[in-house]
């Protein structure tokens, strides 16, 4: 390392603030596109709570012009400067003080702090991002009142927006206008938004239920404006679903939402004023797939979910972040269940969790859902501290059901309205509502890593008795040894021979109860037992993934196929079907290894012939029963892995299966064709699409003819893409023609050419080096776009046959891009490093190729915090 170590912050070493800001008023003075003045009047007094000495910590970065306490400017001496802000010593216990920076948006290629984008000027602060404005205590717990006035160009910046309501405006000069906003909430200055440009907006209203108006906006530039209607609809699906779920109102006279296309993120909840990615809110039929149509409204109702939690009540700090982005996730989760299919939404939901949660659970990185410590918060808005956060909220809900949780949630409100809080508070909320004890269940707080529940069943006929014995374990994660037992809900049913649930009654019980049973585990081995039990049973355990754990239970094949079959839980007929796969794909490993010939077992054949001869069952429902896990999923079932066998395995499954059922898949290809688009049909959209992926593998020609067909006249986003997926790995001219005529009728799109960007770096054709590098040349290419690095890099990173190639020239290429990215933008070139954190599942070849390349990283001067801790972390 050529520059000094990056200092670690530590949960423990919490202090409350010396000073708390009561109002802050802001004018940012936009004088020409790379300079923007900034003066801040802050009214400040000393925090009771603290017993710090009367030093004044400011944290800051910006180009300080002056300082004016209680109206004397304050000499360079009478202060300390440092690299992260300012300390000004001897304040008294109540004063106002004067700040004037000077800030270039352009330069700021970071899109952190204020930044331009195609001419407009955006914000981001969360989590450290206002520091990068002016000086200011820019931590969670200091919360205040905030008001803002924009000084700019009428022509060049028409709209100037902020939070709150708009209280003035004006002309300032002769070509400049004025903009005055007002935010009524104490906030966190993380919450704080400013946009100025040229922009139009959508307009709409909602009334709330106890009656008030709320004017709706959604701001774009001109071109987008014709793909704002469905986000619209989601921002009243939302607003209503919150009063009735939640019986939460929304509390401004405005909502607004500003689409960008240069974000680091999905979106962002500023009160009253959400900044998106343009991805996370545009949404036109042609444009949009029906994942895209559900990824958007999940989004919105997201980040309005977070004016409750997040914005009324917010975190103490940092390390609590999973505090509002854990019950936000869970909310948005719910959101999605209650609106569309509740089983696909599970599904998919833990489908996420774990292809990409397990695996940072296993990692280098690995940390609890409420870190101990960082170098660079940026890191920590993970698929831990998102989805994993919101496992840990959906247990409280299993434990205490939803009027349980509900009075929990009500008991955190009247607590906790216009706080700042930790973890702790939400769950002594829960437990205190419900009087129950969560002393245990902390640990899920504390604790990293993938909890292992390893179950067998016993049997006794003269007792007619079943008992399931459950032993728990957690693997070791970096610094953390020795895992104390958790607190886990285990939800199971009993399936007699007909395939019904047995009514459960656990020994010691009077009567008999439902057929699923939420049972408590928190011993490292405990059993129960259920009684009056006359048949042998098939167990279904973990119902509805009651618990973001590992399972093992020796389940024989024939009772897997049953379990698909008759699992009256539609998630565990669908996890029934993925241990299955998972136990065909890992003996096809071992054969593969052994240079044995691979053989695919009819049994498995005829489960998903099964499958899809269910003409009752909701298509989406069957395409999910009928994909295999994923190459990233496999990755994770063995210990050590050579990615390359990986790939060969899964696609001699996929062949067998496209070859054995071919009858079948075009019979499902036939039977969900669809007429004018519907968006309703999104179901028999993907099960007709995944039929035509596997008609493409046979020989014949009609599929390939058929692919180019639907690719060149779809009216829908969904079924062109469908059909460039189909043709993505077959070296066709089916395939040239769909791609030539895809990227020259969008290239005007961004968000499309995002599509093909990753369709060009995902295939599995040879050459696909090759061809991300002649696409880093399109013009419709730029590294400092973080959607066009993620869907180019970030899709090529996730290629386990080319990003793995055997000489290391996939590892080689992405490392010299997570440095050119560095320079740019440091949050996407740590986002894009981490696709290295698996090194350690790989053969050593590859481990000894990819370790050289992190240490090229790492030895590079200047190189981020963001990138530093990931590498080093990775290395240790
Ligand atoms: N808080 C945002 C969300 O989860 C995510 C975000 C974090 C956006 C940091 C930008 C920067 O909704
Ligand atoms: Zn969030």
């Amino acid at each position: 390392m050529s520059q000094q170590q990056p200092q670690i912050k530590y949960r423990q070493d919490y202090l409350p603030p010396a000073y708390l800001v009561d109002k802050v008023d802001l004018t940012f003075d936009v004088l020409d596109d790379t300079q923007t003045r900034v003066r801040s009047r802050m009214v400040i007094h000393r925090n009771p709570q603290s017993t710090a000495a009367n030093v004044l910590q400011l944290d800051g970065s910006a180009t300080l012009l002056s300082v004016v306490l209680d109206g004397d400017q304050l000499q360079p001496g009478a202060y300390q400067q440092h690299a992260d802000g300012l300390a000004i010593p001897d304040v008294p216990d109540s004063f106002i003080l004067d700040i004037e920076t000077e800030i270039d948006p352009v330069a700021n290629t970071s899109l952190n702090g204020l930044y331009g984008s195609s001419g407009n000027l955006y914000t981001q602060c969360e989590p450290e991002g206002f520091r990068k404005i002016t000086y200011y205590p820019d931590r969670p717990d200091v919360m205040a009142k905030f008001s803002t006035t924009i000084i700019a160009d009428k022509q060049k910046y028409p709209v100037l927006l902020s939070n709150g309501n708009k209280v003035g405006e004006g002309q300032a000069d002769k070509k400049r206008h004025w903009v005055k906003w007002v935010d009524p909430y104490r906030k966190p200055a993380y919450l704080f938004a400013l946009v100025a440009g040229k922009l139009v907006a959508l307009k709409d209203s909602y009334t709330t239920v106890s009656g008030r108006q709320v004017a709706l906006e959604i701001w774009t530039v001109a071109a987008d404006q014709d793909k704002v209607a469905f986000a619209m609809g989601a921002v009243k699906r939302s607003m209503q679903w919150d009063e009735t779920r939640f019986g939460l109102e929304y509390d401004l006279d405005i909502y607004m939402i500003v689409a960008v296309g240069d974000f680091n993120m999905g979106a962002m909840e500023n009160k009253g004023l959400n900044i998106f990615n343009t991805s996370a809110v545009l949404a036109r039929q042609d444009t949009a797939t029906d994942a895209d149509f559900e990824r958007v409204e999940a989004i919105i109702g997201h980040e309005y979910f977070h004016n409750w939690t997040g914005n009324r009540v917010t975190c103490r700090d940092w390390f609590q972040l999973s505090l509002k982005e854990g019950l936000t996730v869970f909310r948005d989760q719910e959101f999605s269940a209650d609106l569309h299919s509740r089983p696909v939404k599970r599904i998919e939901d833990v489908k996420k969790l774990r292809q990409l949660q397990f695996p940072e659970d296993a990692g280098p990185t690995a940390h609890a859902i409420r870190p101990d410590s960082y170098i660079e918060m940026n890191n920590f808005y993970t698929m831990t501290v998102y989805e994993k956060g919101s496992e840990v909220v959906r247990m409280y809900h299993t434990l205490l059901g939803e009027e349980g949780f509900q009075k929990g949630m009500k008991l955190y409100f009247q607590r906790h309205d216009g706080q700042a809080v930790t973890c702790d508070d939400f769950r002594a909320a829960m437990a205190d509502a419900n009087g129950v004890d969560l002393e245990q269940f902390a640990r899920w707080y504390s604790q990293a890593g993938t909890p292992l529940l390893q179950v067998r069943g016993e049997y006794d006929a003269v007792a007619r008795s079943y008992t399931l014995h459950v032993k728990q374990s957690c693997p070791d994660t970096p610094g953390q040894s020795g895992k104390q037992p958790y607190h886990i809900p285990l939800a199971v049913g009993l399936l007699g021979r007909d395939g019904q649930d047995l009514p459960l009654q656990l020994a010691g019980e009077l009567a008999p109860g439902a057929g699923t049973r939420v049972l408590h585990v928190r011993a490292a081995e405990q059993s129960f037992t259920f009684v009056n039990i006359g048949e042998l049973p098939v167990p279904s355990l973990l119902r509805g993934f009651s618990a973001p754990v590992r399972l093992q239970f020796d389940w024989r094949d024939d009772e897997l196929s049953f379990l698909m079959a008759n699992d009256s839980d539609a998630f565990a007929r669908w996890e029934a079907g993925q241990a299955y796969a998972e136990r065909l794909l890992k003996a096809l490993l071992a054969d593969h290894a052994a240079g044995r010939t691979l053989q695919l077992p009819a049994g498995f054949v005829e489960a998903l012939r099964a499958v899809l001869k269910d003409h009752a069952a909701d298509p989406a429902f069957k395409a999910l029963m009928l994909s295999l896990p994923s190459e990233a999923d496999i990755l994770e079932m063995v210990d050590v892995a050579d990615p390359g066998h990986i790939h060969t395995v899964r696609e001699f499954v996929l062949n067998g299966l496209a070859q054995a059922l071919r009858g079948e898949w075009h019979e499902a290809y036939n039977l969900n064709q669809t007429q004018r688009y519907q968006p309703a049909d999104g179901g028999r959209r993907s099960l007709k699409n995944l039929a035509l992926a596997m008609l493409t593998r046979l020989s014949d020609a009609w599929p390939l003819e058929a692919a180019e067909k639907q690719c060149l006249e779809a009216d829908n986003m969904t079924d062109q893409m469908g059909a460039m997926l189909a043709l993505r790995d077959r070296d066709v001219a089916e395939r040239e023609n769909c791609y030539l005529s895809f990227a020259s009728r969008w290239q005007g799109d961004a968000l499309v050419m995002d599509k093909f960007f990753s369709l060009v770096a995902s295939s599995q054709l040879p050459g696909v080096l090759e061809h991300v590098k002649a696409a880093m040349q399109h013009p419709a290419f730029t590294l400092k776009n973080p959607n066009k690095a993620r869907a180019l890099l970030g899709s090529f990173g996730r290629n386990m046959l080319h990003f793995h190639a055997a000489d290391g020239s996939g590892y080689a290429f992405l490392a010299d891009q997570v440095l050119a990215l560095d320079a740019i933008n440091p949050q996407v070139a740590s986002r894009i490093v981490s696709l290295f954190n698996r090194r350690q599942k790989l053969e050593a070849q590859r481990q000894a190729l990819m370790t050289r390349e992190l240490e090229r990283i790492l030895a590079k001067d200047g190189l981020s915090k963001d990138v530093y801790e990931i590498v080093s972390k990775n290395l240790a």
